[in-house]
């Protein structure tokens, strides 16, 4: 059986040393971090984030402040709320929360964030300083994932990685973070011939590809390290009778709540192939809030 990544403990940890980081500033008479978070529109599962978002605030000790602006926005208005946020000296960072409804241009938007107050690490230029290796403000989930593997002791130095997944905010920054730790990496992603044999190739398979269950146990190297970085809600019996043959517990959980939550990884079958593989949930997705507290930790460091 595969060792389980602790997402949820890890970030826990990662929690609490912004926590104490934030009691050392204001234990000696400097302001404490402040996050700015805009909801643009009621996506429910937006609020959903942005309410886990303002909770880990509040346990960390960071100042968060909520903007909401009605579904019906315009491009105008949240150009303008931004502006003030990056004007503002007492906001460190700045989130907003994508998606934005149809009509309002998310790469506008995220462009206009001062790359100072850039917690999502998806401005071009903290993009760039990714790329140049250089230090900077980068996207939380793999900056999260990074900081776990290494605290898990997960050698990465000469392995073969394998990223599923081409995306701005998970894919390729996650490819150039190992590429910095010296593993040898592959993005693999929709229209790669063979996926199932690239995968197997990969010591660490990272998954961010938004299809429940896609990766099979048969997909895996044995031993791997197996990342999940996708969330699925699946409410399909047939889709969940497939992909959950050797986890009955989510089987259970389906037929008595009409869903159940999953990741990209089959995870009943890669417990049996791999070496470590991290859960859903309980993985990745607490491991995203520790890195945006760790973010805004930096960016107001770097702002004294
Ligand atoms: N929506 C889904 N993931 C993210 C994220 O990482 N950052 C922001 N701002 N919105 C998201």
């Amino acid at each position: 059986m595969a060792q389980i990544l602790d997402g949820k403990a890890h970030a826990d940890r990662m929690l609490s040393v912004v926590k104490q980081a934030v009691e050392a500033r204001t234990g000696a008479g400097q302001r404490p971090p402040c996050l700015a978070v805009v909801l643009v529109g009621e996506d429910p599962a937006s609020q959903v984030y942005v309410r886990g978002k303002v909770k880990a605030c509040a346990e960390t000790g960071v100042r968060s402040l909520e903007h909401r602006l009605a579904p019906a926005s315009t491009q105008e208005q949240v150009d303008a709320l931004i502006d003030r946020l990056n004007a503002d000296p007492s906001v460190d960072g700045i989130l907003v929360q994508l998606p934005l409804p149809r009509g309002l241009d998310s790469k506008r938007a995220l462009h206009r964030i001062a790359p100072a107050k850039d917690v999502d690490g998806f401005h071009p230029m903290n993009q760039g300083l990714l790329l140049g290796g250089l230090p900077g403000l980068r996207p939380c989930t793999p900056s999260a994932v990074m900081n776990m593997l290494k605290a898990y002791g997960v050698p990465m130095k000469g392995i073969r990685a394998v990223v599923l997944g081409r995306s701005e905010i998970v894919g390729k920054p996650m490819a150039l973070m190992l590429l910095e730790e010296h593993a040898t990496v592959t993005i693999a992603h929709s229209r790669t011939v063979d996926l199932p044999s690239v995968c197997r190739e990969a010591d660490l398979l990272v998954a961010a590809v938004g299809r429940p269950g896609f990766i099979e146990g048969s997909w895996i190297k044995p031993g791997a390290v197996v990342v999940d970085v996708g969330i699925n809600r699946v409410e399909d019996p047939a889709l969940a009778a497939r992909i959950f043959e050797h986890e009955p517990k989510k089987l259970e959980t389906l037929k008595n709540k009409g869903s159940v939550l999953c990741g990209d990884v089959r995870f009943g079958e890669a417990m049996e192939v791999a070496g470590a593989v991290t859960p859903v949930p309980g993985g990745v997705g607490p491991l995203t809030i520790a890195g945006l507290m760790m973010n805004t930790l930096q960016a107001c460091e770097g702002r004294d």
